[in-house]
């Protein structure tokens, strides 16, 4: 019997968009597929949705007045500005994956980042608004789990651009495997 808060899961993200139409086409190169649309309210709102079982992952709320919103910021992996920094999709397994960052790369989205982490294999791409978005695949338990911190904190850089950028090495790092040194 649960004695305490139970732990939550996150379940969507709704982001205000200065264009929804540019939105939801940036969210269907990345495999979302529109689940509904929001009636009888004063805003155009729409949901989306990665698998099938789902009712929706993410939602798009059109600004009603996008000419005064403030310009669509530059994004950095860090910055000095309050909010969300970045926003990570999982695909299902590596070729997926690999499927998803070269049908982006085809479609003309630039990657800003490219990069392996100790836990997920990373591409970073931008929205419309200037959100960042990771599209990741995770690694096995195994490599990551026997030191956590010392995965989440791993970051090898790799090309934007290109074909190197669509490489995939699979000789992942196991953190915390290594034999106590004596
Ligand atoms: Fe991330």
């Amino acid at each position: 019997m649960a004695t305490g808060p139970s732990r939550p899961q996150l379940q969507h993200l709704v982001l205000n968009v200065r264009d929804i139409e540019a939105s939801e086409r940036f969210y269907e190169l990345l495999g979302f597929e529109r689940s509904g649309t929001l009636e009888g309210a004063p805003v155009e709102m729409r949901f989306y949705r990665g698998a099938e079982d789902r009712h929706h992952d993410l939602a798009l709320i059109q600004l009603p007045d996008p000419a005064g919103a403030p310009p669509v910021p530059e994004w950095k992996m860090f910055t000095e500005q309050p909010g969300i920094a970045h926003l990570a999709l999982a695909y299902p397994d590596r070729g997926a994956w690999l499927a998803q960052i070269r049908h982006l790369q085809e479609h003309g989205v630039d990657f800003a980042v490219r990069g392996d982490h100790g836990m997920t294999h990373s591409a970073y791409v931008v929205d419309p608004d200037g959100h960042g978005v990771e599209v990741l695949y995770d690694l096995p338990e195994e490599v990551w789990a026997g030191d956590v911190n010392a995965a989440l904190s791993y970051f090898k850089p790799l090309p934007t651009r290109g074909p190197k950028s669509l490489e995939d090495n699979v000789d992942y790092p196991v953190f915390g495997a290594e034999p106590a040194a004596d």
